[in-house]
């Protein structure tokens, strides 16, 4: 039985690559699954963003703000599940089984760790390291079979089937699914705008780096205008992006932004200026991005209700993480009396 799950963290804005790499293929799947008949179920990773420090107010305004950014790109909470993973105790719970299946070696190469503890590893919280035992408990405790994700998170949910694979031989069942990252699309990776080498995060000092979902009109035309780009036209064929980072950038967010892919765009804007293309791009970018903050603000005018659908939506989830942590629980042998 096909399940999906997957996950973001409320630890700042938004940005345009959440959106493109995460969030509007989310809502592609709830169609899809509600046409094949599988479940969609999506996380506020909660507990994933206070691995580093999180300001409890602005925890819990970025928690209804992702709720909200849900809603607004069109995740329908009758037809997924949508739910903060703190309120879903399983999470956690699974994750403890999973810091003893995982070995430290096999965290120790996360990319992810090596960037964001840096040379000051000892310094980082040991929540950071088992990061991806969580994540794999997210995913797990539903057993999911297809995770979407942006590029950058490929190599977390190939260690969630480590994991699995190794929980299933040490128990001696096959238990857990192996699940398969899910990364499609024409914008797996959005890149900086300052720097076409860069992904564009959250975390960039530079708010010109990245849009984000809030950003209003003004904000996103003067990103665009002044983003990197180098001094030559726009080639007609997909092969002249070769060793054009931010050139490339730009035309696939143009892609993924109109739903067309890169090709389809160069033979629109072959052979036009970058003076030509942005302000095009721009126009684009607030025609589809402009809809989703509106909402967005609009929702963020009732946190009350937020917390009422996202109440909801645990409650949905818990009935599915409830019995397969039971079943885990027997499997590693703990007594439930
Ligand atoms: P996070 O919160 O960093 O990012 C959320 C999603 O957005 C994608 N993404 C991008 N895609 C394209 N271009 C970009 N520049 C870009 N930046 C971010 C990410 O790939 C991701 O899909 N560990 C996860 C959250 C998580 C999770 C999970 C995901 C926790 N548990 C279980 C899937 C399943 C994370 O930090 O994503």
């Amino acid at each position: 039985q096909d399940r999906v799950f997957s996950g973001i963290q409320p630890s700042g804005g938004l940005t345009l690559g959440n959106y493109l790499g995460a969030m509007r293929r989310f809502v592609d799947w709830q169609d899809r699954g509600l046409k094949e008949g599988f479940e969609t179920i999506f996380c506020m990773v909660d507990l994933h963003a206070i691995t580093v420090w999180q300001d409890p107010a602005a925890l819990r305004r970025q928690t209804r703000e992702l709720a909200a950014a849900y809603i607004a790109s069109g995740l329908d909470p009758e037809k997924s599940i949508l739910f903060n993973q703190s309120q879903v105790p399983e999470h956690a719970q699974l994750a403890w089984i999973f810091n003893c299946v995982a070995r430290m070696g096999w965290m120790q190469r996360m990319t992810q760790w090596k960037d964001k503890a840096g040379k000051n590893s000892q310094n980082a919280s040991l929540g950071l390291f088992a990061y991806p035992a969580l994540m794999a408990a997210d995913i797990l405790i539903y057993h999911a079979t297809h995770v979407p994700v942006g590029e950058d998170q490929k190599q977390h949910v190939e260690l969630t089937r480590d994991i699995a694979a190794k929980f299933n031989h040490d128990y001696g069942q096959d238990f857990f699914p192996l699940t398969e990252p899910v990364i499609e699309g024409t914008a797996t990776r959005v890149m900086s705008l300052r720097d076409g080498t860069k992904k564009m995060s959250k975390s960039d000092p530079s708010d010109m780096a990245r849009i984000n979902l809030t950003d209003d009109a003004d904000a996103i035309a003067n990103k665009i205008r002044k983003a990197r780009t180098d001094p030559e036209a726009l080639p007609s064929e997909a092969e002249g992006l070769e060793g054009r980072a931010e050139a490339r950038n730009l035309v696939t967010i143009y892609a993924a932004l109109a739903g067309t892919d890169v090709d389809s765009v160069l033979r629109d804007f072959g052979g036009r200026q970058f003076s030509e293309f942005k302000p095009a791009l721009g126009e684009l970018a607030v025609e589809k991005l402009a809809p989703i903050s509106t909402r967005m603000a609009q929702l963020m005018e009732t946190p009350n209700e937020i917390d009422r659908i996202i109440g909801r939506g645990a409650e949905k989830a818990r009935e599915i993480a409830e019995p397969i942590l039971k079943d885990t629980y027997e499997l590693v042998g703990m007594i439930r009396s």
